[in-house]
């Protein structure tokens, strides 16, 4: 039983894929193979409803080290922790900074945790510096997703845990794309580790847990409450959030704000952002994106786009161009269609089913290995949001809409 459910691809034999169902959690199965791994500093990669993760003791800074290493992520970076029960913000935020009985980040935990929503709070002193990447603030969320909930109280351990991406890659929303990323083709040593960087590709990781493909599929809303920020945009919305105290907004406010409408003040805080992380390229697939924003009306859109595209056929006959379509009513009959690869990726009145499928779209496009990738960009509001930041991110190019706000 215990047995039946671990696998070894013939590609990444050193990469172990240990496989929880979440509907029918066999705990033997966490227990055996998964928890004597965290408990012993070392790294899994397990299933939240957002994006799968790259977990490791929390409050453990040699296994805080091997996530940076693992993933060949820059050490300013700092990790979300992750944990399935109010009680476990004692061992991890400032005892004066505990959210108290109607404070708004009471509110917002009551509200939507579990859940996709990071809470920035000043930490405990015993959160080792690494983790927080020198900060003295801890990003902390606690999942909904069942396996990653029971793995935490399994291990008794808070789990640090970034995307479990290749850095700069997609997040992945399946075992496979970890596999993919992180997947070990040898067993590494103590030197691989001290070296990872040279590597090439960080050191990747030892076991996966497989608990299918992710239900929400973009990175959880990190935000900062003592000044309502929103840092990183997710499907906890900024409407959701403004339901709940209207003075919260996008950090930078670049939303519904053209470049150059910005004061130099905006576009300086735009410039230095407050979530190390966003500096850096992200979620990128390996061939260039071509971003298309909103313009309406739908043919003024498809006109061009098609313009685009036959530019592009123009320069190099044979292209291949992937595109991700989002927007039923577009049309591209005028295309020559033997140049193209269309990605069906939800619908602009489903944003949800967008952001479930964004980063699968990268890297489903990736393998067709096409020249370049095209993408119908939505609406910035609700889920559209996560998309389109995360959508302007991995482009190269993002083509404006008429107004820049679309
Ligand atoms: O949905 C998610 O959040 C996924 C799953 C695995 O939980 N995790 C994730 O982690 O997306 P990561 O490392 O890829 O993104 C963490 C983000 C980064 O943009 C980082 O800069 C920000 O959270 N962050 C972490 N700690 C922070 C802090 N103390 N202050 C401000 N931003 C912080
Ligand atoms: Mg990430």
């Amino acid at each position: 039983m215990v047995e039946a459910a671990v696998k070894v691809s013939a590609a990444f034999p050193a990469t172990k894929l240990v496989t929880v169902d979440p509907t029918s959690i066999d705990d033997d199965v966490i227990l055996q193979h998964v928890v004597p791994v965290l408990q012993a500093g070392q790294l899994v990669a397990l299933p939240t409803e957002t994006v799968y993760g790259l977990a490791g003791n929390a409050l453990d800074a040699a296994a805080a080290a091997r996530i940076f290493q693992a993933k060949g992520r820059p050490s300013d970076n700092p990790l979300i922790v992750h944990i399935s029960h109010m009680n476990q913000l004692q061992r991890l935020v400032a005892p004066h900074a505990l959210p108290q009985p109607g404070s708004l980040i009471q509110t917002l935990c009551d509200r939507f945790w579990p859940g996709p929503l990071t809470i920035v709070f000043p930490k405990h002193q015993q959160v080792p510096m690494n983790v927080t990447a020198g900060l003295d603030h801890v990003a902390i969320r606690m999942p909904s997703h069942p396996v990653a909930r029971r793995i935490i109280d399994l291990s008794g351990l808070p789990l640090a845990a970034p995307s479990a991406n290749r850095s700069g890659r997609p997040s992945p929303t399946s075992a496979d794309h970890v596999l993919h990323d992180l997947g070990r083709t040898r067993e590494i040593t103590e030197e691989d580790e001290q070296r990872a960087f040279e590597f090439g590709r960080g050191t990747g990781v030892g076991c996966i847990v497989d608990g299918g493909e992710c239900s929400v599929g973009v990175e959880s809303t990190v935000v900062r409450a003592e000044d309502f920020q929103v840092l990183r945009p997710g499907t906890v919305t900024l409407e959701q959030l403004r339901q709940i105290d209207d003075r919260f907004e996008l950090y930078g406010a670049t939303r519904n704000v053209h470049k150059n409408e910005r004061s130099a003040e905006e576009q300086a805080q735009i410039d230095t952002p407050s979530t190390p992380g966003l500096k850096y390229t992200h979620y990128a697939p390996s061939v260039p994106l071509i971003l298309f924003e909103v313009i309406s009306p739908a043919s003024a859109f498809t006109a061009r786009i098609t313009s685009y595209i036959q530019e592009q056929i123009r320069k190099n006959p044979s292209i291949r161009i992937g595109l991700i379509r989002v927007h039923q009513d577009l049309q591209y009959s005028e295309l020559p269609q033997e140049n193209l690869e269309y990605f069906p990726l939800g619908s602009s009145t489903d944003l949800a089913a967008v952001a479930r499928g964004l980063f699968a779209s990268f890297r489903a496009l990736d393998e067709k290995k096409v020249d370049l990738i095209v993408m119908e960009g939505v609406l910035e509001n609700f889920e559209g949001l996560a998309v389109m930041n995360r959508a302007r991110k991995a482009a190269q190019t993002v083509v404006e809409g008429e107004n820049g706000t679309a």
